[in-house]
């Protein structure tokens, strides 16, 4: 494991890019996998630049969603879907066929499952994924408690996940369930980046990469994992 501390989240977000844009030039055509939320915001606004100055070229890759909230589509602010094209798929101009993401409103939601599932198997497998971290320790929506060799899954969300999801909601209420690439995606990617910003999470980063493994703390699955590069700002590394 290789944790790397930046003094802020400008700072972080760049180091995150360039971490990107970096494995984009050394493996072109794989398939890439962004968490959504706040904290990949920096990140992906520093891509599609370097992509719009031809430092990178995010077309050339395929890229499969990390989760969805489900009932949640691209027209409810907050979803996973919204923020994903609005500040990264569309202003980056990646065709849709090069995008696989979870819709959260199909009422088929194990037909959702083994569509991406499919996909990621035609795509041999995540190259790199960029991962946030709950303060649960959840990752995507692998909340405490889950089994760690899944693939894509269906899962109620714990209270926490749904009182700080709210910070994404104006208006809607948070979904009780979500739907996720599982723990057995993830963690048999050829590469994966964590990134953590802020006080709030320093605890959840220190329990994670310091505490023995435990289900309860999904994210404490990457101990076992030998190609994580953790990227934190100085707040969230201050429990380390
Ligand atoms: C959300 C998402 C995760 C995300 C995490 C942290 O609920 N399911 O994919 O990485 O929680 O979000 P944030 O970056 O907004 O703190």
């Amino acid at each position: 494991m290789n944790i790397i501390v930046k003094n802020d989240y400008e700072e972080l977000s760049i180091a995150a890019a360039e971490y990107v844009a970096d494995y984009i030039r050394n493996n072109p055509g794989k398939l890439l996998c962004f968490a959504a939320g706040d904290t990949p915001l920096g990140l992906l606004r520093e891509l599609v630049k370097m992509n719009n100055s031809g430092e990178v070229d995010l077309v050339s890759m395929w890229y499969v969603g990390l989760d969805e909230w489900i009932g949640l589509g691209y027209e409810d602010k907050g979803s996973c879907k919204q923020i994903m094209f609005d500040n990264f798929y569309n202003a980056a101009e990646i065709p849709d066929n090069r995008i696989m993401v979870f819709d959260g409103k199909d009422i088929d939601l194990d037909g959702q499952c083994v569509r991406v599932d499919n996909f990621i198997k035609q795509q041999g497998g995540v190259g790199l994924t960029v991962l946030g971290i709950g303060v649960n320790g959840h990752l995507g929506f692998n909340e405490p408690g889950v089994q760690s060799d899944a693939k894509s899954l269906i899962v109620n969300l714990d209270q926490i996940t749904c009182t700080i999801g709210a910070k994404y909601f104006s208006g809607i209420i948070c979904p009780s369930k979500g739907i996720t690439l599982g723990l057995g995606h993830l963690l048999n990617a050829d590469k994966i980046v964590l990134i953590a910003s802020g006080e709030h999470k320093s605890e959840i980063v220190r329990k994670s990469l310091k505490d023995k493994i435990n289900t309860n703390i999904p994210a404490s699955a990457l101990q076992n994992y030998l190609n994580l590069t953790v990227l934190i700002d100085k707040e969230a590394a201050s429990k380390l």
